[in-house]
Parts: structure tokens; sequence; C-alpha cells
């Protein structure tokens, strides 16, 4: 790679909703990228219910992210690999908390090897403590009224408890 051409990565994910430990990834990517997309998906490979929909999604990290010239937030809805491509990102980044996340992180990786192969998958580990965070979890603890808040940013909490009441 030419040492001019700007790194472009991508950083994809439900985010449903975003959490601390996602920041702090998105914090660590731009120690080594020059610009972050995060790619908020409308679909999963699991076709899970989501609490937030893909534009309440995409508007609340668009909030906590607002200050940060370096990060644009979009959704996307077919192929990670396809995105990418439109967008002339040579990385995608993705977290690996625990070595229970592997498996799954590894199959991903290696599709999207097959499918686009001049495009690289990074992995990042997130701060200790965030390791064991997960949105899905964050969604059960504050739908059964347990405190999230340190776990979301301010926006995300906010935006929970008017959902969840
Ligand atoms: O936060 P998640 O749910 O673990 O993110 C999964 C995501 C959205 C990154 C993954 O499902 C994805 O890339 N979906 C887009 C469809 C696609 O490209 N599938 C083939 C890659 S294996």
């Amino acid at each position: 790679m030419s040492p001019h051409r700007p790194v472009i990565a991508i950083y994809p994910g439900s985010f449903d909703p975003i959490t601390k430990g996602h920041e702090d990834l998105v914090r660590r990517t731009l120690r080594v990228t020059d610009r972050l997309v995060i790619a908020v998906s409308s679909t999963s490979t699991e076709s899970k219910e989501h609490l937030f929909d893909v534009n309440e999604r995409v508007e609340l990290i668009q909030e906590i992210f607002a200050k940060n010239d370096h990060v644009e937030v979009s959704r996307f809805d077919g192929l990670l690999v396809d995105f990418a491509r439109d967008l002339g990102a040579q990385v995608v980044i993705r977290g690996l908390r625990a070595v229970s996340d592997f498996d799954y992180e590894l199959q991903m990786a290696q599709m999207n090897q097959e499918l686009g192969p001049e495009i690289e998958t990074l992995f990042l580990v997130p701060e200790v403590e965030y390791s064991f965070l997960s949105a899905s979890l964050v969604r059960e603890v504050a739908s059964l009224g347990g405190d999230v808040s340190r776990f979301v940013s301010a926006v995300v909490l906010r935006r929970l408890k008017e959902k969840i009441g």
C-alpha cells in the first residue's frame, strides 16, 4: 500500500445500542486509521429483533461522535464487502472480547476474505473493563430495570429509558 494512501476503515455491527465497549473500539481504531465509517447493519446474519430501528441506531452514534471529524456513520443493507468496496475502505474492524467471540469472528472474517480478498479484517481488543459488555446484555439489564449507566453514553441511556420506560 502506498504510504500516502489514507487508510479507510469500516466498523460494522448491529450497535443495538452502541455501548462504551464499541466507543472504546472506535477510539482505538482512530489510532491506526485516517478515517472510520461506522456501518450500522439494518439486518444481521442472526436475523435478530432490534430494540432500536436502524435510523435510531445511526442517530445515536452520530450524536456521540458529532465532534469527531474522522468518524462517519452510515447504515448498510447488503453484503459488507460490497459496502466496503463502494467506500474504498481497505480495512474491516471487529472487536474480540474473549475466546468465545473467536469462532464466529473467524468464520465471518474468512467468508469476507473469500468475498473481498482485497479487504483485510483487523481485530482489536477492548479495554478489559468492557470485556464482558455486549449490547444484548445492556438491552436485557435495562429491560429488567437494572442500571446500565456505566455501560452506555448519556444519550443512549436517555433513549433506553424512553423506549423501555
Ligand atoms: O454486531 P453484530 O451483530 O455482531 O454484527 C454482525 C455484522 C452486521 C457485522 C454481520 O452480520 C454482517 O457483516 N452483515 C452483513 C451481511 C454480510 O456481509 N454477510 C456476510 C459476512 S459473513
